[in-house]
């Protein structure tokens, strides 16, 4: 009877040959930031775009991922696939390891007390509900306020306006001012003895605005011993080093395909005590310590919030991205992105009839702009026919858009991987655009 051969992974999919790569960049990142180096590691890169090198501006919408992601996840479906936590086997104990091990890499990048306080998620869009239906539902009532900002993502609203229809609660919005920002006099007015929860971003997807968390929620606290504060970090834990403890804040959340992860996987750090306190958002397999028919007892958080089989491959895979980013260093990347940033700024400013959004001093690599020759989509059409790939539309905040009272902008955002080149290229499609519409 013929025998199948072991099963080998592919050697891309081979975890010592992803590491060695890793370790390789790592070395070369060390005698400085090499932006060439790490466009390597980014194989979407190499590809082009309407006969033109793809030149990829759109990180704020959905990052490329690096080799070593790609090969996390593939070793997974390669060769570790199995259900986690529910089998004794050989490749049951490999998925659960590496998955249940990407806690550790979350509570590092977020500097979390304790790996018990991450619950993985589908991404920031299912925590926030998570939170809104769970602690929301079990803690609003008629009289509480649920405070926002003005420059919220819409998955940073819509949970909270639901929950608040549900419970009789008001919802609240802090104002923002003309640069894009939010001012600490407006927030106190917002916040008051009847809110119970503060949400807010820590990094405007639509303008690129780093918000002053810390000193937001020390506001918060001095305002109200009674509310809770929610981070919507989707956008900042791709650029900025964050320290929960150090913000003070009750829950963050961040979606691992913007920090270079796959899609779909996501975390949220919430302090255990409110975790244990919350009840569960989806029942179901694995979440449950006993069942009958007469009673279910509840398996303790972070288990508690994780029902049915999880996004194993995607999970690994933001570990890998963890791992990757944790490599390159904080500090250099923050460097190269706000060097790249006013190169852009300025390049941009010079064109004639191009008007900014989101002028604050402290932002991201994020250019959210309209153009007098011509309507968002057409831009980001006519620059996609040179290669050009930014974002158009309202960017999942009508607010914003309302306060500036425009349909729509167009959005370039900066990345690790993106160069000078890139910026070169878009300022040369945008002045196609002037032509074309002259
Ligand atoms: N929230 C994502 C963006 O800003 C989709 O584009």
């Amino acid at each position: 009877m013929a025998v199948n051969p072991p099963i080998s992974p592919p050697s891309s999919a081979d975890p010592r040959a992803a590491a060695a790569r890793a370790d390789a960049a790592a070395d070369a990142l060390g005698r400085g930031y090499d932006v060439e180096r790490v466009r390597a590691d980014f194989p979407a890169l190499a590809q082009t775009v309407g006969n033109r090198p793809l030149v990829y501006l759109d990180s704020a919408a959905s990052a490329l991922k690096p080799q070593a992601v790609i090969d996390a996840v593939t070793n997974i479906y390669a060769r570790d696939c199995a259900n986690v936590h529910r089998g004794v086997h050989t490749l049951s104990q490999r998925a659960t390891k590496s998955y249940e091990g990407v806690r550790a890499k979350v509570k590092g990048l977020l500097g979390a007390a304790s790996e018990k306080e991450i619950v993985f998620v589908r991404g920031a869009t299912e925590a926030i509900n998570l939170v809104a239906d769970s602690w929301g539902g079990a803690n609003l009532g008629p009289g509480d306020e649920v405070v926002v900002t003005g420059l919220e993502h819409h998955a940073n609203i819509v949970p909270w306006q639901r929950i608040c229809q549900r419970t009789g609660a008001t919802l609240r919005a802090v104002p923002i001012t003309d640069d894009g920002d939010v001012r600490l006099e407006d927030l106190d007015q917002a916040v008051g003895k009847h809110t119970r929860m503060v949400a807010m971003t820590h990094v405007s997807n639509a303008l690129g605005t780093i918000l002053p968390v810390r000193d937001m929620v020390a506001h918060v606290r001095a305002n109200t011993k009674d509310a809770l504060v929610l981070v919507d970090g989707a956008q900042a834990v791709p650029h900025i080093a964050v320290d929960v403890q150090d913000l003070g804040c009750d829950f963050y959340c961040f979606s691992a395909h913007k920090l270079y992860g796959p899609t779909g996987a996501g975390a949220l750090w919430a302090r255990y005590e409110l975790l244990e306190a919350m009840p569960p958002y989806q029942s179901g397999g694995d979440m449950i310590r006993s069942v009958s028919f007469e009673e279910t007892l509840y398996a303790p958080p972070p288990q508690k919030f994780e029902a049915g089989t999880p996004n194993i491959a995607g999970v690994v895979g933001m570990g890998a991205a963890i791992d990757y980013v944790q490599r390159l260093g904080w500090d250099a990347m923050w460097d190269h992105e706000q060097e790249l940033l006013a190169y852009a700024t300025e390049r941009l400013t010079a064109l004639p009839g191009l008007r900014l959004y989101g002028t604050t001093a402290n932002k991201v690599g994020v250019l959210s702009f309209t153009m007098d020759a011509a309507h968002p989509h057409d831009i980001g059409t006519i620059v996609d026919n040179h290669g050009v790939a930014i974002r158009t539309g309202r960017h999942c905040a009508q607010p914003i858009m309302l306060h500036y009272g425009i349909p729509a902008t167009a959005r370039a955002s900066l990345s690790i991987y993106n160069h000078r080149a890139d910026i070169d290229a878009l300022v040369e499609s945008l002045q196609a655009v002037q032509e074309m519409f002259a």
